[in-house]
């Protein structure tokens, strides 16, 4: 990034990483080789994002609707999670924290364990903290947060009185995380799609018609120089 954007970086970017299946079907390949390839544009954004320190990114890559997709894709997607999984020791070098957000228990045994382990390792890590949206949905991210505080007033360690803003947020899946700042979606579509919808109610909406496995690292610096010019008011003026 050129000095003049670095004033007014965004904290927490968040990106949809929409687009694969066109990149495949575009190129006569069968949908899979668009997740694969998607999953090296997320590697790659990733470790730029580390590089010209944004401090917090969010990726969604599986929601809780997308189980309902052929079982052969489900499978590569699973299959990309689980190689990426493998690849913990990596990170480790890299000062990244990894979270994942969403219920981890869809994923089987074996594999949420890989995932609660991933995340114990990398917990003390503070260069950027990189967090995957994986069987996410927003909505039943806040169903999930309001569900912990009426078992907190069941139990009476809090009252009505003490249910506001800041509760509910520290009992999402992103508890303690900045909300956030710049959503990225490519591929032309324009809509949140159930993706981190509570912690994106001041987000910058950044659209691109670029699909993900070619979104570029210059395509995210024009994000950042759209973004360091816009006024963001927070309903003041
Ligand atoms: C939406 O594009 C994308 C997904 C449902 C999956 C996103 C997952 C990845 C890019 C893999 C990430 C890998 C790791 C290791 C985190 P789409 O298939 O709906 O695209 P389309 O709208 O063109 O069909």
């Amino acid at each position: 990034m050129s000095d003049k954007n670095s004033g007014n970086m965004p904290v927490h970017i968040g990106f949809i990483m929409d687009g694969n299946g066109r990149w495949a079907v575009k190129r006569g390949l069968p949908r899979k080789m668009g997740h694969r390839e998607g999953a090296q544009t997320f590697r790659k954004i990733a470790r730029y994002c580390k590089k010209i320190g944004i401090r917090y990114v969010t990726f969604y890559a599986f929601s809780t609707e997308n189980w309902k997709r052929p079982q052969d894709e489900v499978d590569e997607l699973m299959r990309l999670f689980n190689e990426y999984l493998d690849e913990v020791e990596e990170y480790a070098g890299e000062n990244t924290r990894l979270v994942f957000l969403g219920d981890k228990s869809a994923f089987g045994r074996d594999m949420a364990q890989k995932m609660i382990d991933m995340e114990k390792k990398s917990a003390d890590f503070d260069g950027m903290t990189l967090m995957l949206a994986m069987n996410y949905g927003g909505r039943d991210d806040i169903v999930h947060s309001v569900k912990k505080i009426a078992e907190m007033v069941s139990d009476k360690e809090i009252g009505l009185t003490d249910i506001n803003e800041s509760l509910v947020s520290s009992l999402l899946y992103t508890g303690g995380m900045p909300d956030v700042d710049l959503l990225i979606r490519p591929s032309g579509e324009k809509r949140i799609s159930n993706f981190l919808i509570w912690q994106s109610a001041y987000a910058e909406y950044y659209f691109t018609d670029t699909l993900w496995p070619d979104f570029s690292t210059k395509e995210l610096d024009k994000a950042l120089k759209d973004y360091s010019s816009r006024s963001r008011r927070f309903g003041g003026v």
